[in-house]
């Protein structure tokens, strides 16, 4: 009873502070869907590493297929995904996200980065079906634009 009074409470906006808590959640929604967006990057990039290094064997659809999704996994728009206030260093933050405040400050530099991952990962999608030695020669490019945004722009998780 307690819970429903509660509820109509908070549908009703009567209680002050409500629509924080709201928002709050909506925030810890667009950071789990940048992080899912990185895991797509890392999954579909470590493929292709694993075949540089060896580790799994060259299957040039296999390596097209990651290249390719890495393609689309860089152009999915994520403006919604980093709303303000949802840098480490803001209030509540502390565990949630290891987004550094300098992406928000500094702004369009993060977007030049993923630019760079863009045109990167591009390169990697005409290469990757060309054998191991065309991905290998690919795979710096998209390593270091990964390296060039997270040295900047993200904390090591701890
Ligand atoms: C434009 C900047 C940028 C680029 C480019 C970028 N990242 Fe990230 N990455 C971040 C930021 C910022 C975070 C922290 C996000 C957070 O915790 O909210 C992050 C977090 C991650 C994480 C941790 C995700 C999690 O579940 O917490 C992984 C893995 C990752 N990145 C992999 C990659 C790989 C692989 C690439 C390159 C193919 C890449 N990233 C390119 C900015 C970037």
């Amino acid at each position: 009873m307690k819970r429903m009074i509660l509820s109509a409470m908070v549908a009703a906006g009567v209680i002050a502070g409500a629509g924080v808590a709201v928002s709050g959640e909506a925030e810890d929604k667009a950071i789990k869907a940048r992080q899912a967006v990185m895991q797509l990057y890392s999954f579909n990039l470590g493929k292709l590493g694993a075949m540089v290094k060896g580790e799994m064997e060259y299957d040039a659809a296999q390596a097209k297929l990651a290249a390719d999704n890495l393609v689309k996994a860089a152009s999915i728009g994520q403006d919604a995904m980093w709303p303000e206030g949802t840098a480490m260093e803001d209030a509540g933050m502390e565990g949630k996200t290891w987004a550094k405040k300098a992406a928000w400050t500094t702004y369009p530099e993060v977007a030049n980065k993923h630019k760079a991952l863009q045109e990167a990962a591009a390169k990697m999608a005409d290469a990757a079906g060309g054998g191991v030695d065309a991905i290998k020669a690919a795979i710096g490019g998209v390593g270091g634009s990964c390296k060039g945004c997270h040295e900047n722009f993200r904390a090591p998780k701890k």
